[in-house]
């Protein structure tokens, strides 16, 4: 039966787009919001830089890819050129020097995964986590915000994914189902894919931004003002994009070959990156290729049970797209 799916109705087209837009607008952050964002950061870097003069801080993540939801807490990179004292002394440091100001809950974890420090300013009411120079995590920020621009249904599409993910309890790292990141590509790669085009592939086109980081050379195509009309041809709205996707990630993919790979705006095979089996931690059962540290796989931290999960979502809010007849409700109720 899988082949025999039919494609979604023009009117449930046309019933459900309003709705899906509907709880899209309900998530998008305030503009206030962005204000006091940038209020705590700017107070913070005058702390920062009275210890360290040069250093700077940069937004990243969510509250700086445009794909971040209202009243969410902030990512931060200090960025430090100190070559003296050692990441977790500079950490400890930043913690110390947090904690003599009106901060709340500051909290060190040198030990964890990425290593940050954790605050609450009471004044604005924001969680911020701050690492130290994950300049990686800037420039893919910014790659993502430059795809945001170019066509809004991206926006759109990823804000109900992560919307979906979260209520679904799949948007969970530590229990081995995908990050925010991680879902933002795979909506990139999949607008990449659609016939026309909704996206085009920023990073086989003619290179107008490039930065290099330890050894990972990231460059691409950063004018995307010049690409406003480039989805235009393509008519799809949000309800059949959403539709789509979940078709495509409950029924379509090939997870047994496949690697998705906004980097090169089509799919790869396993083989080709030498992912076919398992090594260390890595199990490659989902692979979604980071794309300027192509040897990263964002799927890895899935394994043989969250797999399971993962995929029973996927055809769980396929099949609801496919056949509910309310499935705004249905596809968000919490698991
Ligand atoms: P929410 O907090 O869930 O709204 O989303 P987020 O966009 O902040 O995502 P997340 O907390 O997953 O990650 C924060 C940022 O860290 C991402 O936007 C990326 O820039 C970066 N990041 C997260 N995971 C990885 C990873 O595995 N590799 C790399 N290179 N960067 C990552
Ligand atoms: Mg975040």
């Amino acid at each position: 039966s899988r082949n025999k799916r039919r494609e979604i109705c023009r009117s449930d087209i046309d019933r459900l787009n309003a709705p899906f837009l509907a709880i899209y607008e309900s998530l998008i952050p305030a503009e206030e919001e962005k204000a006091k964002q940038k209020q705590l950061l700017t107070s913070l870097e005058k702390l920062v830089n009275k210890e360290w003069p040069d250093a700077q801080l940069y937004l990243y993540g969510s509250c700086a890819n445009s794909f971040g939801f209202s009243n969410s807490d902030i990512d931060v990179c200090l960025s430090i050129d100190d070559t003296d004292i050692t990441k977790s002394e500079i950490l400890l440091k930043l913690a110390d020097i947090l904690q003599s100001d009106n901060l709340q809950n500051v909290q060190a974890l040198p030990r964890a995964r990425v290593p940050i420090v954790k605050l609450m300013d009471p004044v604005t009411g924001i969680s911020c986590d701050i690492c130290i120079n994950n300049v990686l995590a800037v420039v893919n920020t910014k790659l993502l915000r430059d795809y945001a621009q170019i066509d809004s249904r991206l926006r759109q599409l990823a804000f109900i994914v992560k919307h979906w993910a979260k209520s679904r309890g799949v948007n969970e790292t530590y229990q081995g189902t995908l990050s925010s990141y991680a879902y933002v590509l795979m909506c990139i790669h999949f607008l990449q894919q659609r016939k026309p085009a909704i996206l085009p592939c920023l990073q086989e086109m003619e290179v107008t931004y490039a930065v290099t980081i330890d050894d990972t050379e990231c460059a691409y195509f950063d004018k995307v003002d010049a690409l406003c009309d480039f989805g235009a041809q393509n008519k799809e709205r949000i309800s059949q994009l959403i539709w789509a996707f979940f078709d495509y990630w409950a029924y379509r993919h090939d997870y047994a070959s496949s690697v998705i790979s906004v980097r090169t705006g089509s799919v790869i095979s396993k083989q080709a990156k030498d992912w076919t089996r398992r090594i260390g931690n890595d199990r490659h059962l989902i692979c979604i290729e980071d794309p300027f540290e192509t040897s990263h796989d964002l799927g890895r931290v899935v394994d043989k049970h969250s797999i399971k999960i993962l995929r029973g979502e996927f055809e769980r809010a396929a099949n609801i797209m496919q056949y509910d007849p309310d499935p705004c409700f249905k596809l968000f109720e919490r698991y």
